[in-house]
């Protein structure tokens, strides 16, 4: 079954491009190079706006018939729940949610509704919000985390402090279900290596939630840079200090996100790491400006804060040849790129992105590994080396960096 999809139902929020604020929109341009560019296209403000348009309609199929989950009900569902067309139902995994605060009810809502996931039930000892929540996802509030697990549930997301990862992870990896557990993978290298080896001796999967893998604006920049080379990576993610973060600093809690991102935008190991951080009325940072270099020489500047009155989370991917830009949020995605080198003139494209929920994205990424039983896209080992980068930057001492002379 399939119905003619339309201009607005790839709009992010149902909201068409002109509605979306930000960015100015300077020289805009159809590229030629766009004409070849993987399921993305340009939207144009001037006159090639209409020819724009059509090409990507065609071009957003295109993408999402690549990128359909099975129903439950046997057939294909894009992420928007666009039905395509039938095909046989893919395995039903048993879902599970550990600790309900901020992110897991979030799990817990999407595992609810999740073609190929019947969400069993979900467990905190803060038990009146785990029964509201339960309530609200139609599952049930276990006691224990063994009566979880032991009504059949094969697949786990672990969203409690991370400070408690390891414990939580390491026991129900032993009760012999697959985990999903939030990011950062744990406190320490110590923790991450335990949990890693615990799921290889049980032959259980561990994936870690590097959500930002699974944001199409992110899918739409490796696409465009393909195998162009990266000079360089911005990135600031900032905002308010979110109170319930309490055993952990805004490295370790936000800037792992970006770090992840850095390894897997350039496909390669960090080496080196400069960091500057400050604490304002707490233990732990809340300020920090991160330097890092990747071991192709690849340069990358993080800025995260939680003392920004607003959230903002944006990257910019710089090649030899263009910007790639996104804001993380809106997911909306701009390329630049030089266009005339007599008045320094040049060109923005908006690059198309239909919208989707990175957490929906996560999720079915992890379910799929499952029924598969094959390494998820977000591995333990991943996790591992985001984490270790990360420990080095709050490590950095402001006195280990070289002073200018006063
Ligand atoms: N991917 C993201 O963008 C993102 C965003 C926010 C938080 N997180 C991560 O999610 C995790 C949880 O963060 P949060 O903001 O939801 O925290 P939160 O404080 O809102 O919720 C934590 C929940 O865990 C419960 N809990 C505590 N100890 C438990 C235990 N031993 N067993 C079961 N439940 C227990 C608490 O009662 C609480 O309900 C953290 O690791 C955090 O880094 C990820």
């Amino acid at each position: 079954m399939s119905r003619r999809i339309g201009r607005e139902d790839f709009a992010p929020h149902g909201k068409s491009d002109r509605h979306r604020k930000g960015w100015p929109r300077g020289v805009s341009r159809l590229s030629p190079a766009f004409g070849l560019n993987y399921g993305y296209l340009a939207h144009t403000g001037d006159a090639s706006g209409h020819v724009a348009r059509g090409m990507r309609e065609k071009r957003a199929l295109h993408l999402i018939s690549h990128s359909v989950a099975p129903s439950s009900a046997g057939f294909e569902e894009a992420g928007n729940g666009e039905v395509l067309r039938r095909r046989p139902m893919r395995k039903v995994i048993r879902t599970g949610v550990i600790g309900i605060g901020k992110m897991g009810a979030n799990h817990a809502r999407i595992y609810a509704t999740m073609p190929g996931s019947h969400l069993v039930g979900i467990y905190d000892p803060d038990l009146a919000r785990a029964r509201a929540c339960a309530e609200a996802c139609g599952c049930t509030a276990f006691d224990t985390v063994e009566a979880l697990i032991a009504a059949g549930v094969e697949a786990v997301s672990v969203a409690v402090p991370t400070s408690k990862h390891r414990d939580v992870v390491c026991h129900v990896l032993a009760l012999g279900a697959h985990v999903l557990v939030e990011k950062p993978i744990a406190s320490t290298v110590e923790e991450a290596e335990e949990m890693i080896r615990t799921a290889g001796r049980r032959g259980r999967l561990l994936m870690v939630g590097h959500i930002e893998r699974f944001n199409p604006a992110i899918t739409a920049i490796r696409d465009s840079v393909g195998s162009e080379e990266i000079i360089t990576i911005n990135i600031v993610r900032v905002g308010p200090r979110p109170p319930r973060i309490k055993d952990a600093g805004v490295i370790i809690d936000l800037a792992v996100h970006d770090i992840d991102l850095v390894r897997y935008l350039t496909g390669q190991p960090v080496t080196d790491v400069y960091c500057v951080s400050s604490a304002h009325g707490d233990v732990y940072e809340d300020t920090a400006s991160i330097l890092l270099r990747t071991e192709r020489g690849v340069s990358a500047q993080l800025t995260v804060n939680w003392i920004t009155p607003y959230k903002a989370r944006e990257i910019q991917v710089i090649t030899p040849n263009r910007l790639v830009r996104a804001n993380l949020l809106t997911q909306h995605v701009q390329s630049a790129s030089r266009y005339s080198a007599e008045d320094g003139s040049y060109l923005v494209h908006d690059l198309y992105v239909p919208y989707q929920e990175p957490l929906r994205a996560q999720l079915a990424a992890f379910l799929d590994a499952v029924r598969r039983g094959e390494a998820p896209p977000v591995t333990g080992e991943d996790g591992l080396r985001t984490l270790e980068v990360a420990l080095r930057a709050a490590a950095c001492r402001t006195d280990s960096i070289l002073r200018c002379a006063s």
